[in-house]
Protein backbone atom coordinates (compact mmCIF):
# COMPACT_ATOMS: atom_id res chain seq x y z
CA UNK A 1 0.00 0.00 0.00
CA UNK A 2 1.45 3.04 -0.91
CA UNK A 3 1.11 5.64 1.99
CA UNK A 4 0.63 9.49 -0.09
CA UNK A 5 0.88 12.96 2.03
CA UNK A 6 0.35 15.22 -0.63
CA UNK A 7 -1.66 15.80 -3.82
CA UNK A 8 0.94 16.01 -5.57
CA UNK A 9 2.34 12.99 -5.11
CA UNK A 10 -1.46 11.39 -4.65
CA UNK A 11 -1.83 12.58 -8.30
CA UNK A 12 1.37 10.81 -9.35
CA UNK A 13 -0.07 7.80 -8.29
CA UNK A 14 -3.32 7.90 -9.75
CA UNK A 15 -2.64 8.87 -12.88
CA UNK A 16 0.07 5.85 -12.92
CA UNK A 17 -3.22 3.12 -12.07
CA UNK A 18 -5.19 5.18 -14.41
CA UNK A 19 -2.92 4.96 -17.66
CA UNK A 20 -2.65 0.84 -16.73
CA UNK A 21 -6.54 0.78 -17.13
CA UNK A 22 -7.47 0.52 -13.98
CA UNK A 23 -10.62 1.96 -12.19
CA UNK A 24 -10.56 3.87 -9.08
CA UNK A 25 -12.96 3.85 -5.94
CA UNK A 26 -12.30 6.41 -3.34
CA UNK A 27 -13.45 5.71 -0.08
CA UNK A 28 -13.23 9.90 2.25
CA UNK A 29 -12.79 8.74 6.11
CA UNK A 30 -11.67 10.85 8.98
CA UNK A 31 -9.38 8.02 10.00
CA UNK A 32 -10.08 6.05 13.70
CA UNK A 33 -11.48 3.20 11.27
CA UNK A 34 -13.83 0.72 12.44
CA UNK A 35 -15.91 -2.05 11.03
CA UNK A 36 -18.15 0.26 9.44
CA UNK A 37 -15.44 1.56 7.40
CA UNK A 38 -14.02 -1.63 6.62
CA UNK A 39 -17.56 -2.96 5.21
CA UNK A 40 -17.27 0.73 2.90
CA UNK A 41 -13.72 -0.33 1.47
CA UNK A 42 -14.83 -3.96 0.93
CA UNK A 43 -18.09 -2.10 -1.43
CA UNK A 44 -15.19 -0.12 -3.11
CA UNK A 45 -13.32 -3.13 -4.12
CA UNK A 46 -16.67 -5.13 -5.81
CA UNK A 47 -16.92 -1.42 -7.59
CA UNK A 48 -13.00 -0.99 -8.74
CA UNK A 49 -10.14 -2.07 -9.50
CA UNK A 50 -8.19 0.01 -6.85
CA UNK A 51 -9.44 1.43 -3.68
CA UNK A 52 -7.95 4.69 -2.45
CA UNK A 53 -9.00 5.47 1.41
CA UNK A 54 -8.30 8.97 2.29
CA UNK A 55 -8.01 10.00 6.15
CA UNK A 56 -8.69 13.74 7.08
CA UNK A 57 -10.00 15.17 10.23
CA UNK A 58 -11.27 17.80 8.16
CA UNK A 59 -11.43 21.21 10.44
CA UNK A 60 -14.09 22.87 8.22
CA UNK A 61 -16.88 20.43 8.98
CA UNK A 62 -16.77 21.04 13.21
CA UNK A 63 -18.25 23.85 14.95
CA UNK A 64 -16.94 25.97 17.88
CA UNK A 65 -17.15 23.38 20.79
CA UNK A 66 -17.20 20.21 18.96
CA UNK A 67 -15.18 17.53 18.75
CA UNK A 68 -12.28 18.70 16.74
CA UNK A 69 -9.68 18.70 18.68
CA UNK A 70 -10.21 15.43 20.79
CA UNK A 71 -11.35 13.47 17.49
CA UNK A 72 -10.79 9.95 17.85
CA UNK A 73 -6.42 9.27 15.72
CA UNK A 74 -5.68 5.67 15.75
CA UNK A 75 -3.43 5.73 12.59
CA UNK A 76 -1.51 3.00 12.61
CA UNK A 77 -4.56 0.71 12.91
CA UNK A 78 -5.99 2.28 10.48
CA UNK A 79 -2.86 2.07 7.94
CA UNK A 80 -2.67 -1.94 8.95
CA UNK A 81 -6.41 -2.23 8.39
CA UNK A 82 -6.45 -0.56 4.78
CA UNK A 83 -3.01 -2.64 3.79
CA UNK A 84 -4.84 -5.83 5.17
CA UNK A 85 -7.98 -4.91 2.82
CA UNK A 86 -5.71 -4.03 -0.20
CA UNK A 87 -6.18 -0.73 -0.29
CA UNK A 88 -3.56 0.73 -2.70
CA UNK A 89 -3.21 4.20 -1.92
CA UNK A 90 -3.84 5.56 1.92
CA UNK A 91 -3.97 9.34 1.69
CA UNK A 92 -3.43 11.31 4.18
CA UNK A 93 -3.19 14.84 4.26
CA UNK A 94 -2.20 17.80 6.37
CA UNK A 95 -4.30 20.85 6.82
CA UNK A 96 -2.01 22.62 5.22
CA UNK A 97 -1.93 20.38 2.23
CA UNK A 98 -5.30 20.44 1.89
CA UNK A 99 -6.26 24.18 2.14
CA UNK A 100 -3.16 26.37 2.13
CA UNK A 101 -3.18 29.48 4.25
CA UNK A 102 -6.45 30.85 3.45
CA UNK A 103 -8.91 29.88 1.58
CA UNK A 104 -11.53 32.84 0.24
CA UNK A 105 -14.17 30.53 -1.43
CA UNK A 106 -16.89 28.83 0.37
CA UNK A 107 -20.17 26.90 -0.64
CA UNK A 108 -23.86 27.59 0.69
CA UNK A 109 -26.50 25.06 0.92
CA UNK A 110 -30.15 25.82 0.36
CA UNK A 111 -33.10 23.78 2.06
CA UNK A 112 -30.83 20.04 2.29
CA UNK A 113 -28.99 21.22 5.39
CA UNK A 114 -32.25 22.73 7.42
CA UNK A 115 -33.60 20.00 9.12
CA UNK A 116 -31.76 17.09 10.71
CA UNK A 117 -28.31 17.11 12.02
CA UNK A 118 -27.63 20.55 9.56
CA UNK A 119 -30.20 22.38 12.43
CA UNK A 120 -27.86 21.98 14.86
CA UNK A 121 -24.46 22.13 13.58
CA UNK A 122 -25.01 25.24 10.57
CA UNK A 123 -21.32 24.77 9.13
CA UNK A 124 -20.96 21.33 8.95
CA UNK A 125 -22.45 19.92 5.22
CA UNK A 126 -20.98 23.47 4.05
CA UNK A 127 -17.85 22.22 5.32
CA UNK A 128 -18.10 18.50 4.20
CA UNK A 129 -18.91 19.72 0.63
CA UNK A 130 -15.85 21.86 0.86
CA UNK A 131 -13.43 18.85 1.47
CA UNK A 132 -15.21 16.34 -0.79
CA UNK A 133 -15.31 18.78 -3.68
CA UNK A 134 -11.76 18.81 -3.50
CA UNK A 135 -11.17 15.17 -2.84
CA UNK A 136 -13.12 14.66 -5.72
CA UNK A 137 -11.19 16.81 -7.99
CA UNK A 138 -8.14 15.60 -7.06
CA UNK A 139 -8.80 11.90 -7.09
CA UNK A 140 -11.27 11.88 -9.60
CA UNK A 141 -12.56 8.40 -8.53
CA UNK A 142 -14.60 6.49 -10.84
CA UNK A 143 -17.01 5.46 -7.67
CA UNK A 144 -17.12 6.78 -4.29
CA UNK A 145 -18.32 5.11 -1.17
CA UNK A 146 -20.03 6.48 1.79
CA UNK A 147 -21.77 5.15 4.60
CA UNK A 148 -25.94 5.40 5.10
CA UNK A 149 -25.34 5.96 8.95
CA UNK A 150 -24.78 9.79 7.61
CA UNK A 151 -27.70 9.99 5.10
CA UNK A 152 -28.04 13.34 5.33
CA UNK A 153 -24.19 13.82 3.98
CA UNK A 154 -25.30 11.45 1.42
CA UNK A 155 -28.07 13.26 0.34
CA UNK A 156 -26.10 16.57 0.03
CA UNK A 157 -22.88 15.00 -1.62
CA UNK A 158 -25.22 13.18 -4.41
CA UNK A 159 -26.58 16.79 -4.99
CA UNK A 160 -23.19 18.24 -5.52
CA UNK A 161 -22.25 15.57 -7.33
CA UNK A 162 -24.75 16.14 -9.98
CA UNK A 163 -24.88 20.09 -9.89
CA UNK A 164 -21.19 20.20 -9.92
CA UNK A 165 -20.85 17.80 -12.78
CA UNK A 166 -18.31 15.28 -10.97
CA UNK A 167 -18.55 12.35 -12.96
CA UNK A 168 -18.80 9.65 -10.14
CA UNK A 169 -20.94 7.05 -9.52
CA UNK A 170 -21.56 7.44 -5.87
CA UNK A 171 -22.85 4.28 -3.89
CA UNK A 172 -24.26 4.59 -0.52
CA UNK A 173 -23.23 1.47 2.25
CA UNK A 174 -25.46 -0.39 4.32
CA UNK A 175 -25.02 1.02 8.36
CA UNK A 176 -23.31 -1.79 9.80
CA UNK A 177 -24.75 -2.38 13.15
CA UNK A 178 -23.17 -4.17 16.55
CA UNK A 179 -25.14 -7.49 17.85
CA UNK A 180 -27.20 -5.35 19.65
CA UNK A 181 -28.20 -2.77 16.99
CA UNK A 182 -26.28 0.21 17.68
CA UNK A 183 -24.66 1.81 14.75
CA UNK A 184 -20.83 1.64 14.69
CA UNK A 185 -19.35 5.03 14.98
CA UNK A 186 -15.76 6.11 15.80
CA UNK A 187 -17.44 8.31 18.28
CA UNK A 188 -18.69 5.42 20.37
CA UNK A 189 -15.47 5.32 21.51
CA UNK A 190 -16.73 8.21 23.78
CA UNK A 191 -19.58 5.84 25.59
CA UNK A 192 -18.98 4.67 29.03
CA UNK A 193 -20.01 1.28 30.06
CA UNK A 194 -23.46 2.52 31.45
CA UNK A 195 -23.98 4.95 28.12
CA UNK A 196 -23.04 2.24 25.75
CA UNK A 197 -25.57 -0.45 27.72
CA UNK A 198 -28.03 2.36 26.98
CA UNK A 199 -27.07 3.06 23.17
CA UNK A 200 -29.62 0.83 21.45
CA UNK A 201 -32.42 2.38 22.59
CA UNK A 202 -31.77 4.98 20.14
CA UNK A 203 -32.06 2.21 17.00
CA UNK A 204 -35.32 0.92 18.80
CA UNK A 205 -37.11 3.69 18.87
CA UNK A 206 -36.17 4.67 15.12
CA UNK A 207 -37.06 0.68 14.34
CA UNK A 208 -39.96 1.04 15.70
CA UNK A 209 -41.29 4.28 13.80
CA UNK A 210 -40.21 2.86 10.71
CA UNK A 211 -42.47 -0.20 11.55
CA UNK A 212 -45.58 1.84 11.96
CA UNK A 213 -45.17 3.69 8.90
CA UNK A 214 -44.22 0.37 7.13
CA UNK A 215 -47.13 -1.10 8.33
CA UNK A 216 -49.57 2.29 7.29
CA UNK A 217 -49.71 4.64 9.83
CA UNK A 218 -49.81 7.79 8.56
CA UNK A 219 -49.83 10.08 11.73
CA UNK A 220 -46.89 10.40 13.19
CA UNK A 221 -46.92 13.44 15.03
CA UNK A 222 -47.50 11.69 18.64
CA UNK A 223 -46.05 8.64 17.58
CA UNK A 224 -42.20 10.91 17.13
CA UNK A 225 -42.99 12.64 20.25
CA UNK A 226 -43.80 9.48 22.64
CA UNK A 227 -40.18 8.24 21.50
CA UNK A 228 -38.62 11.51 22.13
CA UNK A 229 -40.03 11.47 25.54
CA UNK A 230 -38.81 7.49 26.11
CA UNK A 231 -35.50 8.34 25.07
CA UNK A 232 -35.18 11.19 27.23
CA UNK A 233 -36.69 9.53 30.23
CA UNK A 234 -33.73 6.96 30.01
CA UNK A 235 -31.29 9.81 29.91
CA UNK A 236 -30.90 10.81 26.51
CA UNK A 237 -30.63 14.52 25.10
CA UNK A 238 -32.57 14.20 21.63
CA UNK A 239 -31.47 16.61 19.23
CA UNK A 240 -33.72 15.43 16.75
CA UNK A 241 -35.94 12.65 16.12
CA UNK A 242 -37.74 12.91 12.54
CA UNK A 243 -38.87 11.05 9.69
CA UNK A 244 -38.24 13.54 6.34
CA UNK A 245 -38.41 13.32 2.64
CA UNK A 246 -35.86 11.45 0.84
CA UNK A 247 -35.83 14.43 -2.10
CA UNK A 248 -35.31 17.91 0.11
CA UNK A 249 -35.36 16.18 3.50
CA UNK A 250 -38.20 18.21 4.66
CA UNK A 251 -40.21 16.81 7.91
CA UNK A 252 -43.06 14.68 7.18
CA UNK A 253 -45.78 13.42 9.69
CA UNK A 254 -48.34 12.15 7.21
CA UNK A 255 -46.30 9.55 5.43
CA UNK A 256 -48.12 8.79 1.68
CA UNK A 257 -48.09 5.19 0.77
CA UNK A 258 -45.08 3.90 -2.06
CA UNK A 259 -43.65 7.30 -1.22
CA UNK A 260 -39.73 6.52 0.92
CA UNK A 261 -39.11 8.17 3.93
CA UNK A 262 -36.14 8.42 6.21
CA UNK A 263 -36.60 8.24 9.61
CA UNK A 264 -33.62 9.63 11.81
CA UNK A 265 -32.73 10.39 15.26
CA UNK A 266 -29.72 12.59 16.80
CA UNK A 267 -28.84 12.40 20.70
CA UNK A 268 -26.39 13.01 23.10
CA UNK A 269 -25.31 10.83 25.84
CA UNK A 270 -23.21 12.90 28.11
CA UNK A 271 -21.39 14.66 25.83
CA UNK A 272 -21.57 11.77 23.06
CA UNK A 273 -23.22 12.97 20.27
CA UNK A 274 -25.20 9.61 18.35
CA UNK A 275 -27.04 9.78 14.92
CA UNK A 276 -28.81 6.96 12.90
CA UNK A 277 -31.40 6.35 10.72
CA UNK A 278 -33.53 3.64 8.54
CA UNK A 279 -34.53 4.11 5.50
CA UNK A 280 -38.57 3.14 4.79
CA UNK A 281 -41.13 2.53 2.12
CA UNK A 282 -44.76 3.64 3.47
CA UNK A 283 -47.52 1.40 3.00
CA UNK A 284 -51.38 2.25 2.01
CA UNK A 285 -53.21 0.64 4.62
CA UNK A 286 -52.96 0.09 8.75
CA UNK A 287 -51.86 -3.45 9.16
O1 LIG B 1 -18.18 10.88 6.85
C1 LIG B 1 -17.04 11.33 7.12
O2 LIG B 1 -16.21 10.67 7.74
C2 LIG B 1 -16.67 12.73 6.68
O3 LIG B 1 -17.74 13.60 6.79
C3 LIG B 1 -16.06 12.78 5.26
C4 LIG B 1 -17.05 12.32 4.20
C5 LIG B 1 -14.82 11.91 5.21
C6 LIG B 1 -15.66 14.21 4.91
O4 LIG B 1 -14.73 14.71 5.79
Amino acid sequence: MHISRTVGDLRKQIAELKQIGKKVALVPTMGALHEGHLSLIRIAKKHADAVIVSAFINPTQFGPGEDYDRYPKTESFDINACEAEGVEIYFMPGVKEMYGEKNHIGFSIDKLDEHLCGASRPHHFKGVVQVVNKLFNIVEPNVAVFGQKDIQQYKILERMRDEFAHPVEMVRAPIVRDTDGLALSSRNAYLTKDQRNKAPMLYQALHYVSMRIQKGDTHLTNLLEDRKRTLTANGFQVDYFQCVETNELQPVTEPEAGQNYIVAGAVYLGATRLIDNIIVEASDRVK
